[in-house]
């Protein structure tokens, strides 16, 4: 079942985009992948359409700079947008890149959720928060995801979880379930194709 998808039609790369007047038209559904540099957006994209190289997953932080838009068939986009709180980037990228997300975040029509994703073996840390805050501000719904869930032990993996709850208490705009992945190993990547099938 690994690779089985709950849409119809092929999983194709769409477009880089590096500024708003590049979108593609606002005509279907479409979730975005935000999070820290590294943290597994591109992987999870991977993960849930069953391509192993369709986003490029990289160990170089700040490897997708570009909103990237993959779609499921004629039916809903799947974005993958650049990473956040990467040190190493030259201030004046870092700066373009965090304007195109505020303007992405707070003024896509066609946005239905933003899951923002949280390294289990980090939890939510400051630079999330700015993230989770400018969600509370725009009129999305966001959803934490939790990714390498393979790389942590049990008590890790309760003390982070406890530790997103509690963050989570302070935007009310959060979609109360959290959804625990592992790229690696396939957990909770049917349910979040669920989760995505689903949005209307
Ligand atoms: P940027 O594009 O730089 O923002 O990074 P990203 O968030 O897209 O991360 P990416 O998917 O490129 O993954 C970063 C690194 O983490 C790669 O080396 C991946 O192989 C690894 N990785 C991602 N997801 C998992 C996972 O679930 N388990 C394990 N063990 N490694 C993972
Ligand atoms: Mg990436």
């Amino acid at each position: 079942e690994k690779g089985r998808l709950l849409f119809a039609g092929p999983v194709t790369f769409v477009k880089g985009v590096v500024a708003m007047a590049g979108l593609p038209p606002p005509d279907r559904v479409e979730v975005c992948f935000a999070g820290r540099s590294n943290v597994g957006k591109s992987s999870l994209i991977n993960a849930l359409t069953g391509r192993k190289t369709l986003a490029r997953a990289s160990n170089t932080p700040g490897r997708t700079q570009e909103i990237n838009y993959f779609a499921l068939g004629e039916d809903r986009y799947l974005v993958d947008l650049p990473g956040y709180g990467y040190a190493e980037a030259p201030v004046a990228v870092v700066a373009k890149w965090q304007a195109l997300l505020k303007q992405y975040l707070a003024g896509r029509v066609t946005l239905r959720r933003a899951f923002v994703l949280i390294d289990m073996r980090h939890g939510i840390k400051a630079v999330d928060h700015e993230i989770l805050k400018l969600l509370d501000r725009s009129a999305v719904t966001f959803q934490v995801v939790l990714t390498k869930a393979d790389k942590v032990n049990k008590a890790t993996r309760e003390a982070t979880i406890a530790q997103v709850q509690g963050a989570l208490a302070a935007h009310p705009a959060a979609y109360p379930e959290i959804v625990v992945t592992s790229s690696e190993k396939g957990e909770g990547v049917e349910t979040l194709r669920a989760i995505i099938a689903t949005l209307e």
